[in-house]
């Protein structure tokens, strides 16, 4: 069978779906890869090292989407290179079946055996697979610097002949994956952060990298999921959770926003007039903004300022970090992929929890409870 790595659209994604290093394993599973000329260039792996690693290279993508049964990739390829793939090709990448109906119903209609990454299930036997934490990693790591770019103050303290400098005072809202990543990258850089989520359990967990929880009184007894994940807050907690947080804004030099519920849009944190009560200068890195932002003024994919504050929306940051994102996709990829491939061939096991909630679509039909669950 053959395994087709292209080139993702440039404008927009840097990353390659499989490094060397993974088509190295692919081909240890029996398969045969090849790489679209030029598809790792953006995120510097060379064609050279994918043909030492034991990939062919193509020049025409035609030619490689007509030869390919497998289709990895990061983003959701273009309409152009789907409408290429033969009937029963599978496909690997980011798909976010839940938002996006309309691709469900084509890749059934096209008998695309398609998986998300996006839908495999947070539990730890998935974990190696879980691109999704991957890359929360990485936009939180760079979260951190970006407000610390924009920031006309040092973050750490400094004592100087001119004076001491006292550190900046950053807020990290939501402490998940990216969110501890956040907290974890400015305390390395020296600032005094503190943070807030609304899952009581993550206190401990900021507390051990040595930043401050702040408490806001919440009167739901289950804020979480039996997933893991966060649920949504009542009203009543929401208005209670602004107050204090409010409170805590005010006097930041930089709030990183992260909070997220999976599939409903970002919940609202900051409101225009809390922006409006920052210090002039202060910045708002909102890295939720791809679902519509944790901060009232945020513009997705724009910096704006607003009344003196830095309010920064980035959207795919892990392609900004483009080797090193690939590398783990690549990784979180290969682990799938050695889940779903037997003798050399894909093997659709439903009895198996990733396989069943990573596959969107077969034989025409939506599989993934998650996905149905939650469309
Ligand atoms: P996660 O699910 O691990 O963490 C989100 C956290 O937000 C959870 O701990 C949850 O309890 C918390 N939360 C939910 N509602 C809240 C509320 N009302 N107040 C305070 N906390 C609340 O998610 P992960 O993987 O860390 O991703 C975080 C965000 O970063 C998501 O919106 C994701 O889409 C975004 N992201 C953005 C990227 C970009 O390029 N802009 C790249 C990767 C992730």
């Amino acid at each position: 069978m053959v395994v087709a790595i292209f080139k993702e659209l440039e404008k927009t994604e840097k990353r390659v779906a499989v490094t060397p290093e993974g088509v190295a394993k692919l081909t240890s599973m029996g398969l045969k890869v090849i790489v679209e000329s030029g598809a790792g260039v953006a995120s510097s792996y060379m064609d050279e090292s994918y043909v030492e690693a034991g990939a062919a290279i193509e020049k025409d993508k035609t030619s490689l989407l007509k030869q390919c049964d497998i289709l990895l990739a990061v983003q959701t390829p273009e309409q152009s290179v789907m409408d290429q793939l033969k009937p029963g090709a599978v496909l690997i990448a980011f798909l976010w079946p839940i938002q996006n109906g309309e691709l469900v119903e084509y890749l059934k209609k096209k008998e695309i055996s398609s998986l998300a990454m996006d839908t495999i299930p947070r539990i730890s036997r998935a974990q190696s697979m879980d691109a999704l934490s991957s890359m929360a990693n990485i936009a939180g790591y760079k979260a951190a610097l970006l407000g610390s770019n924009k920031l006309d103050k040092y973050l750490p303290m400094m004592m100087t002949a001119a004076g001491t400098i006292p550190p900046a005072k950053v807020l990290v809202l939501g402490a998940g994956v990216a969110g501890l990543q956040a907290i974890a990258t400015c305390k390395r850089l020296g600032a005094v952060v503190e943070a807030f989520d609304i899952r009581p359990v993550v206190k401990e967990q900021v507390e051990s990298l040595g930043a401050k929880f702040v408490e806001v009184p919440i009167e739901e007894d289950k804020t979480e999921s039996d997933g893991g994940y966060a649920k949504e807050l009542s009203d009543r907690n929401k208005e209670k959770q602004r107050e204090v947080i409010h409170q805590h804004v005010k006097k930041s030099d930089i709030v990183i926003t992260t909070a997220q519920i999976p599939g409903r849009p970002a919940p609202l944190l900051i409101t225009r007039e809390m922006v409006e009560d920052m210090s002039p200068g202060s910045v708002i890195v909102d890295i939720a903004a791809e679902q519509g932002g944790n901060c009232e003024v945020t513009k997705p994919g724009e910096d704006i300022l607003h009344n003196g504050v830095n309010v920064l929306g980035p959207l795919n940051i892990p392609s900004s970090l483009a080797f090193h994102a690939s590398k783990l996709y690549s990784k979180n990829m290969l682990s799938l992929m050695d889940l779903l491939i037997n003798e050399g061939k894909p093997q659709f096991n439903f009895d198996d929890e990733i396989i069943l909630n990573a596959t969107v679509t077969h034989n025409g039909d939506l599989i993934s409870p998650f996905v149905k669950n939650n469309s």
